[in-house]
């Protein structure tokens, strides 16, 4: 088990792990088991989200964890996240209960907007994404001011910790805060060495919000990468990354989260790989040197794998210009 590090959330003043567990993409069969391993294993924050289908079962993992005595709910970090079809002002509390319910819990540690981005609703009980289902992205009009009063008295009410976004811009983050009565907490953003975005953290930290890295191991993890980033080796066997996890005995997955977590920046590794579970959470004592950190910032190449044309999503939107 690893020696935990924490951060100190504004303006909840809430601890949160450096080191958590990501669950998109788990199949639900195998989820409540996988989640209650990662518990096991030592994990404390869990990143999970409506639209990856296994909420239930992450409650449910979590849950026998909390009965066998092996965390407190407290000691928990648990992360939830509005759908974009949920942004209308009058969906936001329903969804949220939802996700409650599924968990099984009485109240979450982090929510987030998932994406900047409010389409058409659809009622919970059919399958939702990004295209409807004729294929259609269609926006709705609801602007995220009225989607933030209602997390916000989410908040008050006690049923959320904090509320945070995910996948905005600056320009969406600014617009944010010349309203926000409650600021957010944390941006969760894509985040590896070939996206390292160091002017966006930078600036971003400077308003007092904690960042979260989603796929921290970059294309290795993708099946299909945008166009104009095809070229990019599988960065989990970059020469680079190689060499450097080679200096320090250690794997490249351990390295590019240490790189992270280096940075202060907080990571969300997924698998369903017990050994792999262990191997993420080891990694506080890895100390990437300054040769290290420049090798690695040479990589960046502001390659984004999870966006929007039609070989990933299967529609055209340039969100994050
Ligand atoms: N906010 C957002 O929009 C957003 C978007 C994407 C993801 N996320 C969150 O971020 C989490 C992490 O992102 P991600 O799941 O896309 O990618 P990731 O955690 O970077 O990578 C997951 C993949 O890497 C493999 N893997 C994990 N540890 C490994 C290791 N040590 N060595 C080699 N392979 C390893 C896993 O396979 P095995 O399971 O087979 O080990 C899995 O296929 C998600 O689970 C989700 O919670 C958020």
């Amino acid at each position: 088990m690893s020696d935990r590090k924490y951060i100190t959330l504004k303006p909840s003043g809430d601890k949160i792990p450096l080191v958590g567990f990501g669950t998109a993409r788990i199949s639900p069969a195998e989820t409540a088991q996988v989640i209650y391993d990662a518990i096991k294993v030592g994990n404390r924050l869990i990143d999970g989200a409506l639209c990856y289908g296994n909420e239930a079962e992450v409650g449910k993992g979590v849950k026998r964890a909390i009965a066998e005595g092996i965390v407190k709910r407290e000691e928990l970090f648990i992360v939830g996240k509005l759908w974009n079809n949920f942004h209308g002002k009058e969906h936001v509390k329903p969804i949220f209960q939802k996700t409650l319910d599924n968990y099984g819990l009485d109240y979450i540690d982090l929510y987030l907007v998932h994406f900047p981005l409010a389409i058409e609703y659809v009622e919970p009980s059919q399958p939702f994404g990004f295209l409807n289902s004729n294929g259609e992205l269609k926006l709705a009009k609801a602007p995220l001011q009225e989607t933030w009063r209602e997390l916000e008295s989410l908040v008050d009410s006690g049923v959320i910790r904090n509320i945070g976004i995910s996948n905005f811009n600056v320009q969406s983050i600014l617009d944010l805060l010349t309203y926000a009565r409650i600021r957010p907490s944390v941006l969760e953003i894509e985040h590896h060495p070939y996206l390292q975005q160091s002017r966006l953290i930078h600036w971003v930290r400077s308003q007092g919000i904690q960042v979260i890295a989603y796929a921290s191991f970059g294309n290795a993890v993708f099946e299909q990468v945008p166009q104009g980033t095809q070229h990019l080796e599988n960065l989990m066997k970059n020469p680079i990354i190689v060499s450097i996890a080679e200096k320090h005995h250690r794997n490249s997955g351990q390295i590019l989260l240490a790189w992270a977590v280096q940075h202060e920046v907080i990571v969300i590794p997924k698998t369903v790989n017990i050994d792999r579970m262990k191997s993420n959470l080891a990694i506080d004592h890895i100390q990437l040197d300054e040769d290290d950190l420049e090798k690695i910032s040479q990589l960046d190449a502001n390659a984004r794998f999870n966006d929007f044309f039609e070989n990933t999503y299967g529609f055209n939107l340039p969100l994050f210009n």
